[in-house]
């Protein structure tokens, strides 16, 4: 089996290699002065299970990943599995509104003509992946941040919301901590009260699990409830670490203890390494 590594997980990728006794190989991805993307594979990978590792923060991503799907499969690779630790555009699974663009369907589809699966980690809702026509197989990352969560001494995990309780609840019964979620109430036209649902936070080393921290403006506002409430610390886990603009600050400034995300985004907060739940399913695939 032969692992390419995608430009956006090359630790992951060579974890994932590490754990599935395989290759890896890195393919030339560079961009031309207009900003087009130019990629090459030059590893013969002719009849080989191949393992492609590519996550798809950003439109560049995504277009690297097409392009590298199309370079794997040019060596007519035994069979292929596409691993998309971070599949991006799955927040507009619905047309919210009419005219609005489809653009999880739109992308997801685009994976796999050539593929035999699509592997990906928590995404943003369980039925994104199936909207193109490759079999999809899902992994959670709820063991990794459990782990990493039972080394910080965290006793209590919390859903900044009711949508991502399911996360939180899996993270907690990894350590054996107690779940709640957040809970909104509105006291009066320009006053909100967040609170946990049931539990009392004070003096108690909360995590705060959501599967995506983009602009940070959920977390530290769940953090700035927690604290108010006596929350002895308050650490913010999250599976996909987009982190877009200043949200490491935001978090820092509303008093967040310690940022933790998985690798499926490469950051320098990406210390929880999902490998381990990748592997197996790879394995299943690829054989
Ligand atoms: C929302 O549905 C997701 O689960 C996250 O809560 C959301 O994407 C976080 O976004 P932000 O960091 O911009 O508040």
């Amino acid at each position: 089996m032969t692992v390419v590594a995608g430009p956006r997980n090359p630790s992951l990728a060579e974890s994932l290699a590490d754990l599935l006794d395989s290759e890896v190989v890195r393919p030339e991805v560079r961009r031309f002065p207009d900003g087009e993307a130019y990629v090459r594979v030059e590893a013969d990978l002719g009849g080989e299970p191949v393992c492609l590792v590519q996550s798809t923060p950003s439109d560049r991503a995504w277009i690297e990943l097409l392009l590298l799907q199309d370079a794997v499969a040019s060596w007519s690779p035994d069979r292929l599995a596409v691993v998309v630790p971070y599949l991006g555009y799955a927040r507009q699974d619905r047309r919210f509104e009419p005219g609005e663009a489809l653009s999880a369907k739109v992308l997801v589809s685009t994976i796999g003509d050539a593929a035999d699966a699509l592997v990906t980690v928590d995404p943003h809702e369980d039925h994104v992946p199936q909207l193109g026509s490759v079999t999809a197989r899902v992994v959670s990352a709820t063991p990794a941040i459990g782990r990493a969560l039972a080394d910080r001494d965290v006793d209590l995990v919390l859903a900044p919301d009711a949508a991502a309780v399911g996360l939180a609840e899996a993270v907690a019964d990894e350590i054996g901590a107690d779940a709640d979620h957040l809970d909104k109430t509105r006291v009066s036209d320009d006053d909100v009260r967040i609170e946990p649902k049931t539990l009392d936070v004070e003096g108690r080393r909360a995590a705060i699990v959501d599967d995506i921290v983009s602009t940070g403006g959920t977390m530290s506002r769940a953090a700035e409830a927690l604290i108010d409430q006596g929350a002895a610390a308050v650490l913010a886990a999250t599976v996909h670490g987009v982190f877009a603009e200043d949200a490491l600050d935001r978090l820092d400034k509303a008093g967040v203890d310690e940022v933790l995300a998985t690798d499926t985004i490469e950051s320098d907060r990406s210390e929880v390494g999902v490998a381990s739940v990748l592997a197996p399913a790879v394995r299943r695939i690829l054989g």
